[in-house]
């Protein structure tokens, strides 16, 4: 079969999310995936932007309804608002009515992770609200489950959960991913792109 197409569609403000979507973009494309890193439409009013000291985007390029129905699988890349999904991200998804409509994300597989200021700020919140919109849609959740052993490892504080990997920014955003956050991503991502392959390859039977 040719590359699984996996789409990595993110919002990210201090890049804490953007770091982890590199990562699992750099790990995709090892494992031989066709990877379209995206980001959602910013909404907020660039006077906005600055009181909250924004620093300016990445250059990937924005994410369009289309690029979800292109991709064989897509991971969601969600910092966390008030215990789940900032507006950017829902914006996004409401730009998806008419795949709704036509049921064109039927039966697709997504993941997802995510990135809180703190522990018990609700990594756990945000994906499993975020489950609403895969569900309304018919998407496959493929959560990551524990295939880590650095899950467990309570010598160390870390982000990520069963439902997706996850970063701790700190209250003042100073916090970036460790190495075994990152690791747990790497794992997220080459564990997802097996589950792609997988559902892509009995599509084409
Ligand atoms: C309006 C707002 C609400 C937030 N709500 C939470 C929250 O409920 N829990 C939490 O731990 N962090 C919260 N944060 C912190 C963000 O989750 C944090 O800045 C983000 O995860 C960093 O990721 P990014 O650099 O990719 O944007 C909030 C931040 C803002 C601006």
């Amino acid at each position: 079969m040719s590359a699984p197409k996996i789409a990595i569609v993110y919002y990210s403000m201090y890049g804490h999310i953007l770091k982890l979507a590199d990562t699992m973009s750099a790990t995709l494309t090892k494992a031989g995936c066709s990877v379209k890193t995206l980001q959602v439409q910013e909404t907020l009013p660039e006077n906005v932007l600055e009181m909250m000291h924004a620093p300016p985007k990445a250059d990937h390029p924005i994410a369009t309804p289309e690029d979800l129905v292109e991709a064989d699988g897509v991971l969601f890349g969600i910092p966390t608002r008030f215990g789940m999904a900032p507006a950017q991200m829902k914006a996004f998804m409401d730009m998806t009515g008419q795949l709704w409509g036509q049921q064109k994300l039927l039966g697709k597989p997504a993941g997802i992770f995510f990135s809180t200021a703190s522990m018990g700020g609700g990594q756990e919140t945000t994906a499993l609200t975020f489950v609403t919109q895969l569900t309304h849609h018919g998407m496959v959740f493929v959560p990551l489950g524990f295939p880590h052993p650095g899950q467990s490892n309570l010598d160390e504080v870390h982000g990520g959960s069963a439902y997706g990997a996850g970063t701790l920014a700190g209250g003042d955003g100073s916090r970036m991913p460790s190495e075994l956050e990152l690791s747990i991503a790497e794992m997220q991502a080459t564990n997802f792109a097996k589950i792609v392959k997988k559902l892509a390859a009995k599509d084409e039977e």
